[in-house]
């Protein structure tokens, strides 16, 4: 059964046609979540959604309980996650309101809880494709049905924050071949892989960071300008998104995500 998590921005679960919604309180062994998870459902698919930031945008990226989060959305079901994220671009045809169907990761977060594993227990899954390609085509499809066109992959480079980059390490990033940017992917994805649950990250970008010379450097008014659109627009993709997704979900994910732990697991059982 196919219940979508999706993590986002708050005001999301502003869907048409949602019913039975209700917010619940889900805590977990490892805390408590950014906030309370917004159930519902999309005509036959179950729906969670869970403000990263907390509603009102009070829990800073270091700050998020990424561990809880994950671990709340597993208990109550949850087989694939959305991650509606807000970031900013490395390339120059990616301009704001461009939205992109990530596909790598590079992290460069150091102050985040980034395993479930730990205390005498030894696993070590594969992050080589830390997305589903099986949502990824989801929801490149449901972007040509809402005119919002989603580049089909893309590198996303996680950082530390709560301060946006340097513009040396604005470059650095585009040398790396990365193409957008932001503070939350990671530890999430990694995290989303160990609960296997399939992930998939739709980063919309918000602005140039800071490497754009014709384009002033990134500050917050702006990002909120673009986040406002792109958040509509979200929610058109969402909406179409969520029935391809529990249309193209057979008994077990295709690629693997929702059994990794059959090979990774190294403690010997008791
Ligand atoms: N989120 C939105 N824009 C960003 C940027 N330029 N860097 C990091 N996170 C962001």
């Amino acid at each position: 059964m196919t219940c979508i998590g999706i993590i986002g921005g708050s005001g999301l679960y502003d869907l048409p046609g949602l019913t039975d919604g209700h917010w619940e309180t889900v805590e977990t062994p490892f805390g408590t979540p950014s906030d309370q998870i917004f159930r519902a459902r999309l005509g036959d698919t179950d729906l969670a959604f869970l403000p990263r930031h907390g509603r009102g945008h009070g829990v800073n990226p270091s700050e998020i309980n990424y561990r809880a989060n994950i671990d709340a959305l597993k208990r109550l079901g949850v087989t694939d996650i959305l991650s509606m994220s807000a970031c900013g671009s490395l390339a120059e045809d990616l301009p704001p309101g461009s939205f992109v169907a990530v596909d790598q990761f590079i992290d460069r977060t150091h102050a985040r809880a980034r395993s479930f594993f730990s205390h005498g227990m030894v696993a070590h899954v594969s992050m080589a494709e830390p997305t589903c390609a099986r949502l990824r085509a989801a929801v490149v499809a449901a972007g040509g049905e809402t005119g919002t066109p989603v580049r089909d992959g893309g590198t996303y480079v996680t950082i530390e924050g709560p301060q946006f980059s340097t513009k040396a390490e604005s470059h650095l990033y585009r040398q790396w071949g990365a193409q957008v940017i932001g503070m939350t992917n990671m530890p999430e994805a990694r995290l989303a892989r160990e609960a296997e649950i399939c992930y998939q990250t739709v980063a919309m970008v918000t602005d140039y960071d800071c490497w754009h010379e014709e384009e002033e450097a990134v500050e917050v008014s702006a990002v909120i300008r673009v986040l406002k659109d792109n958040a509509d627009r979200a929610r058109a993709l969402v909406a179409h998104a969520a029935p391809r997704i529990a249309a193209a979900r057979a008994a077990t994910c295709p690629h693997g995500c929702d059994r990794v732990l059959d090979t990774a697991i190294i403690t010997p059982p008791e």
